[in-house]
């Protein structure tokens, strides 16, 4: 991330501050957010959709109440997709007319928390979505504002596990043989909805634009149908996150201005053609605002190397702080940054402390050749979907997030202790 440099003797500085001492202060294995860019990449996101869209920060990526402050701060919007993010979300101050709550099984108390609170939108999921939340509402009081998520049956070209636009998956109300049609239909009728637009979201770590041209060429179309069947005009359509950003150099990302470019003009090119007044746009970046604006710290343990194969590296922490790897063969490098080395490259890869040989961090990179166990070595852009994702496997313990800002360091999740492990177990 920008500020993120080397000083003269070659050691990694973050936002001034040289790794050693952050390790020292804060240990490892720890994850260090740089705030600036996390807040410098909302701004871009927010000013390149304008003022007449919305950004919706997806705070499955990574959510705590610091980063619901720097959104609210920067103007952003926040997705939530649980009870513990919409608590995170409403107890740090996001007003909840900026929030909006999604998923494909929420529970009747998450609805009507959600309802309670009063979020700007729920995205309904299903067809016993659409009659649950609308019962909730009635019951309360409220129309609540809705969108209906569809599945446009876009192959997005990602990850199986992450793709989620294909129609044999659980998310979302397929568009062909009319099913979103019908939903629009019975979402209209129902007297506890405000039916405000059509949600579709293709995937994630995405780098071809094809695939948000033809969501959005479809969810348009899809519009067009409504008005021609219902006479009304849905004033609101989501086109959902997914923008890849750099794990290794091999990524070419897209910037926020492209994408919000390439999509506004396909959505009012298509409104155009359909006669359409051109609804306003939101946007659920994730992994594109929070990735690269972090990297995990970790000191080197132990070193096996296999002759003429390659060295495993052991750190200590593992799949319990970066399942993405292990999970879906995810890409990373990694750096040797407590000091300068000019020995040669070594062929490693970067393995956990964890019970498994699965636990594997960084699959090929090279380090030098003189790493010596008590280095620190970093993992760039694992400020998306690792602390997220972490757990507690092997009881370790989840390191912390530490914000650093103008040579200033300070924790924004603790690390977890041992009496927090014991504190849950009451056996
Ligand atoms: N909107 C919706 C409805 C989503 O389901 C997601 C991600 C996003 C927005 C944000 O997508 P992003 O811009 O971050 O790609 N754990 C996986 C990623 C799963 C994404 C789930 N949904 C990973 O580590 O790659």
């Amino acid at each position: 991330s920008r500020t993120v440099t080397r000083d003269a003797d070659g050691a990694l500085t973050v936002g001034g501050i040289a790794v050693a001492r952050l390790a020292e202060e804060f240990g490892t294995p720890a994850y260090f957010l740089d705030e600036s860019d996390f807040r410098a990449r909302c701004r871009a996101w927010a000013d390149a959709f304008g003022p007449d869209a919305d950004v919706f920060y997806a705070g499955k990526a990574f959510l705590s109440r610091a980063v619901v402050r720097w959104l609210k701060e920067e103007g952003l919007n926040l997705d939530v997709c649980s009870g513990g993010e919409l608590t995170t979300a409403l107890d740090a101050g996001m007003p909840a007319e900026r929030i909006a709550f999604h998923g494909n099984n929420k529970t009747v108390a998450e609805i009507e928390r959600a309802v309670e609170a009063g979020v700007g939108r729920i995205v309904l999921d299903s067809f016993q979505e659409i009659v649950r939340v609308a019962h909730i509402a009635q019951r309360h009081g409220v129309r609540q504002r809705v969108q209906i998520r569809v599945t446009v049956g876009v192959e997005a070209h990602t990850h199986e596990f992450i793709a989620t636009a294909h129609e044999d998956q659980k998310f979302g109300i397929a568009l062909a043989d009319g099913q979103a049609a019908e939903a629009v239909r019975r979402a209209l009728s129902l007297d506890g909805l405000e039916l405000i637009g059509v949600h579709s979201h293709i995937g994630s770590q995405i780098f071809d634009m094809a695939g948000f041209e033809v969501s959005a060429r479809r969810v348009v179309q899809l519009l067009a149908e409504i008005r021609d069947e219902h006479g009304v005009e849905l004033p609101e359509i989501d086109l959902g996150g997914g923008l890849g950003i750099a794990y290794t150099s091999d990524d070419d990302p897209r910037e926020p201005h492209e994408i919000a470019k390439a999509l506004s003009d396909i959505v009012t090119r298509e409104c155009e053609s359909a006669k359409l007044r051109t609804p306003r746009i939101s946007v659920e970046p994730g992994r594109a605002i929070v990735g690269p604006t972090a990297f995990t710290l970790y000191e080197v343990g132990t070193i096996k190397p296999l002759e003429g194969l390659r060295t495993y590296v052991s750190v200590d922490g593992g799949m319990s702080d970066n399942i993405r790897t292990a999970l879906y063969d995810a890409e990373y490098s990694v750096a040797l940054v407590s000091r300068t080395s000019d020995a040669e490259p070594m062929l490693v890869r970067v393995v956990g402390k964890h019970c498994e040989s699965g636990d594997i961090v960084v699959k090929d990179a090279f380090l030098p050749a003189d790493l010596a166990p008590g280095d620190l070595i970093a993992v760039p852009a694992t400020g998306a979907y690792c602390r997220s994702m972490a757990s507690n496997y092997n009881h370790a313990l989840r390191p912390p997030v530490v914000a650093v800002r103008e040579g200033e360091a300070r924790v924004i999740v603790r690390r977890e202790t041992e009496e927090d492990l014991l504190r849950l177990d009451v056996g």
